[in-house]
């Protein structure tokens, strides 16, 4: 399928403006396009009992299969100044239940920062995933 990196991009560094992060001050926004076309996003959500903090990407995941969603063809991540935030081990492995290890993922930096991306798959991402 074709995949619009730029609309994907937007949605990710979208979606990292409503993140929830007064503790940490870091915002991360998640698109993911699922293959029907659809996209569905996500933002880091902090909670003052800190370890109960949900990543953007697994906010993503779990928005899109909650709402009918389990194939997926693409990622975008935005966060992070310097350089693009990559995601934590325990969202990789979340992302890794739906996502195939081909599906390429685009780490991006957020606006008024320098643009930086790296481009990988989820095999890249996590590899020897396990799964059942
Ligand atoms: N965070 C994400 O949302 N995704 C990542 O890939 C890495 C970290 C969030 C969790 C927390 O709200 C903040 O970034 C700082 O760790």
């Amino acid at each position: 399928m074709d995949i619009d990196w730029t609309s994907l991009e937007a949605a990710a560094r979208d979606a990292a403006r409503h993140s929830y992060s007064p503790y940490s001050h870091f915002a991360v926004g998640a698109a993911l396009l699922a293959e029907d076309g659809s996209v569905i996003t996500g933002c880091n959500v902090e909670n003052a009992s800190y370890g109960l903090t949900n990543c953007a990407e697994r906010t993503a995941v779990f928005k899109a299969v909650s709402e009918g969603h389990r194939r997926f063809a693409a990622l975008v991540v935005a966060g992070g100044t310097d350089t693009p935030a990559t995601p934590c081990g325990a969202c990789r492995q979340v992302l890794s239940e739906f996502c195939p290890p081909d599906m390429p993922v685009h780490i991006v930096t957020l606006p008024d920062t320098p643009a930086a991306t790296i481009s990988t798959t989820m095999a890249g991402l996590l590899p020897f995933a396990f799964s059942l």
